[in-house]
């Protein structure tokens, strides 16, 4: 199975890129980001609870998401492979997928970590904050929390896969077509 975290800080282009990768490798797409705001759409128990870290950009309990991906895994037991966009996002998040691969005699295939400047993501997030309905992209002081939070928890995750020689760095700059020759070429090589 190939099976790819796409990474990368929040605007990085996770969510537009993996479009591009399900179609072309045929992987099944999993973004905790938009399994939650389904749970919110939906009016859950889960989804209150999540919205209000969400809206200021806090990061949902471990076990909340993990158990999210444990039964999409379990629900697509044929797949060809899967790309995780959004998740793991902390340390525990990141052995769990492993246990969860390895229980099925699988593991990750590679890390794509895209690359893009703060003031870039910054003003991708505020411009789509205009019509996204996402309260977390309206307010430049939760975008940067959002950043710090990356920085904080998440960024740690690239020393994870590097250690297991799982690590490709992409510059995430330039056209949507341009990112995914990049990383087309990189998940040639994972
Ligand atoms: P999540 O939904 O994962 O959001 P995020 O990581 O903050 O990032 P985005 O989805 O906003 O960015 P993206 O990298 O997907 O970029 P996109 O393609 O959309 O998480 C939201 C929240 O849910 C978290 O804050 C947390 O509370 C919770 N959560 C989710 N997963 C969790 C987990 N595992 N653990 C705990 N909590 C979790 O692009 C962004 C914009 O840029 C778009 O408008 C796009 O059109 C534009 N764009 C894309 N590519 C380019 C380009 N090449 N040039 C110019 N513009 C571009
Ligand atoms: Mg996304």
């Amino acid at each position: 199975m190939l099976n790819i975290v796409l990474f990368g800080p929040p605007g990085a282009g996770k969510g537009t890129q993996s479009q591009h990768i399900v179609e072309k490798f045929k992987l099944i797409h999993l973004s905790t980001g938009d399994l939650l705001r389904s749970e919110i759409a939906a009016g859950t128990p889960l989804g209150q609870e999540a919205k209000l870290l969400m809206d200021d950009g806090k990061l949902v309990p471990d076990e909340v998401v993990i158990g999210m991906i444990d039964n999409k895994l379990k629900a697509n037991k044929d797949a060809k492979g899967f790309i995780f966009d959004g998740f793991p996002r902390t340390t525990e998040q990141a052995k769990a997928l492993d246990d969860l691969l390895k229980s099925n005699d699988d593991s990750i295939s590679g890390m794509i970590a895209l690359e893009v400047p703060d003031e870039e993501l910054i003003s991708r997030l505020l411009e789509r904050g205009k019509d996204s309905g996402r309260a977390d992209d309206q307010n430049e002081e939760v975008i940067k929390n959002r950043l710090k939070v990356y920085n904080d928890q998440t960024a740690v995750l690239k020393d994870y896969y590097s250690k297991q020689g799982k690590f490709q760095e992409i510059n995430g700059l330039g056209t949507i077509e341009e990112v995914f020759g990049r990383i087309e070429n990189a998940i040639e090589k994972a």
